[in-house]
């Protein structure tokens, strides 16, 4: 049986396997927490971007805040994507991954000038600016470096992608892009600057977007734009649509990839922009569901109120839920024997928190040494782990066919303290 939303995770003889392997092996070879990723389900999310865009001029630009672990990065700069970066530290992941600085999109309202040195000496595409004064600082930080930087500015386009508050990011009172009414001021002024120049425009409305019309909405107001920019004069190479497809957490029904840009292209036809340069930002669309996190049950903790299945994965390792009560699937990794009792939990961890939590009343056979695979944890997971209440972050490992490629090492506690001193 094959896991839905999860093509390259499967139950062959009552154990869950990735792609060729058997996750509980992994577990037993690499400990728990253990983040396992499929390389097969990476590459597959990515063809369909890839069908979507066939004959166009189009750049994937893979958004690595969801996963910026380089041998993710790597999968991605092989199969010829560029990056949308949102820090100095990921563009060196992308250099150490192998990825080309031509290829990288630079976004972020909060760029310092260090970070704009040091990615106008890399020579990377775009910078995604996002405010008038982030330009000012912009073309005086690279005069200073006696170079030209390429900009895009990310419109705010008011529309409501219809997504978890903490996601949206396209509307009025979100603190991304330049509202609508102001870009063609700030396209003007762009121009006008002797160190910068103006190659693109962008937006990107929100994360885990699971209908089409709010991207057909944003279309339709960008273009309007290129259309004022264009009168004024300024010209623009490349038209950046963003990121933001949702994946199926719990029989949530995006619109699959080359799906939603048949759609969107036909619209881009019908304005007469079809032969234009297209990039996308997209990240949890293309890892999502290639990962999952394998914890082990610690303790069952029956209760008056509430059963607690208590397992060594927490917030740290997956914080989504705590911060969004987001749901993610969790199953066992091996099918438990016909006729285990089951019962209702809440699976947590070891964080001194009532906010760790992974999963709230889950119907679960389980006993103390199961391993469970908490689902959908190929994104924004390991990169927004943290190390709170002491706890090294996970090991990944990334499965190719019948191959398992340790791309983490478990982080250690020397790890952790490195750096630290106590007061002399
Ligand atoms: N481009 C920009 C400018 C972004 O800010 C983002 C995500 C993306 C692209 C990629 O969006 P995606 O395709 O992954 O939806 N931590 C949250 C998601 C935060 C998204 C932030 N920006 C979560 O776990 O749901």
């Amino acid at each position: 049986m094959t896991h839905p939303g999860h093509p390259h995770f499967s139950w062959r003889e009552g154990e869950l396997h990735v792609e060729q392997l058997r996750v509980r092996d992994l577990a037993r070879e690499h400990g728990t927490p253990l983040f396992i990723y499929s390389k097969a389900a990476m590459l597959e999310a990515l063809a369909a971007y890839q069908r979507g865009f066939a004959g166009r001029r189009a750049k994937i630009c893979y958004a690595m805040k969801a996963n910026s672990s380089l041998g993710v990065l790597q999968v991605f700069a092989r199969a010829g994507c560029g990056f949308d970066i949102v820090s100095g530290g990921e563009l060196e992941r992308v250099l150490a991954a192998g990825g080309r600085p031509a290829d990288v999109i630079f976004s972020g309202v909060g760029k310092t000038r260090a970070e704009m040195a040091q990615a106008l000496q890399a020579g990377i595409g775009c910078f995604n600016v996002e405010s008038e004064a982030e330009l000012e600082v912009l073309d005086e930080v690279a005069g200073r470096a006696g170079r030209r930087a390429p900009v895009s500015i990310r419109v705010n386009p008011n529309v409501d992608a219809k997504t978890h508050p903490y996601i949206s990011t396209g509307l009025k009172g979100n603190k991304f892009g330049i509202a609508h009414e102001r870009t063609l001021a700030a396209y003007r002024r762009a121009a006008s600057l002797p160190n910068l120049d103006v190659v693109g425009i962008d937006c990107h409305i929100g994360s885990q977007i699971t209908q089409s019309d709010p991207y057909l909405d944003a279309m339709d107001r960008v273009l309007d734009l290129v259309d004022a920019i264009e009168a004024a004069g300024i010209r623009l190479r490349h038209i950046d649509f963003g990121g933001g497809l949702g994946i199926d957490y719990r029989g949530d029904r995006p619109p699959a990839a080359d799906a939603l840009w048949a759609q969107l292209l036909r619209k881009l036809d019908a304005r007469g922009y079809g032969d234009r340069e297209l990039m996308i930002e997209p990240g949890r669309s293309l890892v999502g569901n290639a990962g999952v996190c394998v914890t082990e049950v610690l303790y069952l903790k029956p209760g008056e109120q509430k059963n607690f299945c208590i397992v060594d994965a927490a917030m740290n390792d997956l914080p989504r839920p705590a911060m969004y009560e987001a749901f993610h699937g969790i199953e066992p990794v091996s099918r438990p024997a016909a006729g285990a009792a089951g019962a209702v939990y809440d699976v947590v961890g070891p964080v001194c928190e009532s906010g760790d939590w992974l999963g709230r009343d889950r119907s679960l056979a389980v006993q103390a040494g199961d391993l469970l695979a908490v689902l959908s944890a190929g994104a924004y997971c390991m990169s927004m782990a943290s190390n709170y209440n002491t706890r090294p972050r996970a090991a990944e490992v990334l499965v190719d066919g019948d191959r398992a490629h340790l791309i983490r090492e478990r982080e250690q506690v020397p790890d952790l303290l490195r750096g630290e001193r106590l007061v002399r």
